[in-house]
């Protein structure tokens, strides 16, 4: 039997790609075919924290490259041992499950949420993202990413978020557990209220209900400190990462308290890829070098952020500004022709949702980038306006 081929690609038509053959990485740029060298302020989506091809990180992958590649869990890893003790000693968790990717660790999140409780309901939140796989995908409250897929996980009950009046429903249900990012980033680089995250952490606390914190987009240093929940003064009992672990390498990890992650024993759950020499490699490399530029990423968010404020001032189409460290956005009618406008002038940002213009530069960005985007940023505003508020 054969079957014609029809399909003018062979890549899945999953993403609407832009006009860009991307071929090297250096720092804050990206360059692509054509030779066009990009001031890049989406680091592979919150994941080239450190910028391209970041130095450190390829010598220790390239040592371990020589050494093993890849070895079973059914062995001792030394990597991943470091990489665990890394991250416990970094946080106030107290062990760490590896996997590959953000959707995988929120897989494992739910999986040791229903061990542990025995139970199904967990709380999540509206515009929140948490992932593809059915799992993950039953926790984003998006019906329109829902649509198509048939059922979803039961289990899962949505509520507004940063909504104080909703709250008292949380402590009603008494879920297994609430998840939630603490700065939603696919759901328009919306941060948690202080006051809202502090109510809702005490329901919890009194109630016996776990806390599962996103920090896939996050954490690894992307809102000025290691991880973000750590600036609203709590402690999760199980937290999610991804993305900037790896420096784009692909791993993710699931970190729990001991007595939760306690209920995970041999044969529970696995992953053959999981916290792989390699993997482990970049990313124990990763966390050393992400926990000595959380001053800059401080920084250069606040200057960042503080100019982007001065900009709406004089900027109708500006309707709001917002975000934690180097997660930023900016909220205006419609943000595909700004994303567009900048980059004609050769600086690459993303959009969150239709109308979020999302910031996200690498923690090691400098003073002079910052200020050369700021630079383009203005003139593309002025150009679209055409005038400044009197
Ligand atoms: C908060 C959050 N959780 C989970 C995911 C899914 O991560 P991955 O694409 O690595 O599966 C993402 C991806 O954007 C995310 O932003």
């Amino acid at each position: 039997m054969s079957l014609t081929k029809t399909s003018q690609t062979s890549i899945m038509q999953t993403y609407n790609r832009l006009p860009i053959t991307a071929v090297k990485g250096e720092g804050s740029f990206l360059y692509s075919e054509d030779g066009t060298k990009y001031l890049d302020f989406t680091s592979g989506i919150a994941t080239c924290n450190l910028g391209h091809q970041p130095e450190a990180i390829k010598k220790d992958v390239t040592d371990q490259l020589d050494l093993l590649w890849h070895c079973s869990n059914l062995y001792h890893i030394p990597k991943q041992k470091e990489l665990a003790d890394l991250l416990t000693a970094e946080s106030c968790f107290d062990q760490v499950f590896f996997c590959n990717s953000g959707t995988e660790a929120n897989e494992a999140a739910i999986k040791l949420v229903r061990k542990w409780s025995g139970k199904e309901t967990i709380a999540t939140f509206t515009k929140s993202f948490h992932g593809r796989t059915l799992g993950s995908l039953s926790a984003t409250a998006q019906p329109s990413l829902q649509d198509g897929f048939g059922s979803m996980l039961p289990g899962f009950e949505y509520f507004p978020y940063n909504d104080f009046d909703r709250l008292s429903e949380i402590e009603e249900l008494k879920p297994a557990a609430v998840m939630l990012e603490l700065v939603q980033g696919e759901g328009g680089v919306r941060p948690a209220d202080q006051e809202w995250i502090s109510e809702l952490v005490s329901i919890c606390k009194s109630n016996n209900i776990l806390i599962v914190v996103d920090e896939v987009q996050t954490g690894m240093g992307r809102t000025g400190t290691l991880f973000a929940h750590e600036q609203y003064g709590f402690d999760p009992d199980i937290m999610t990462l991804a993305k900037g672990l790896g420096s784009g390498f692909p791993i993710g990890a699931m970190l729990a308290k001991e007595s939760v992650a306690s209920t995970f024993g041999p044969g529970t759950h696995g992953s053959t890829f999981g916290g792989n020499p390699l993997a482990s490699a970049a990313a124990t490399a990763t966390v050393k070098e992400v926990v000595s530029l959380l001053n800059n990423a401080k920084e250069m968010g606040d200057m960042l952020i503080n100019e982007i404020k001065s900009l709406s001032e004089q900027h109708n189409s500006i309707n709001e500004v917002r975000g934690l460290g180097l997660l930023l956005g900016i909220e205006v009618a419609d943000a595909a022709p700004f994303v567009s406008k900048l980059r004609e002038k050769d600086v690459l940002v993303l959009s969150a949702g239709p109308n979020v213009i999302r910031i996200l530069p690498p923690l090691n960005v400098s003073k002079k980038e910052v200020e050369q985007f700021l630079e383009k940023l203005t003139d593309v505003f002025k150009s679209a306006e055409g005038k400044d508020k009197a």
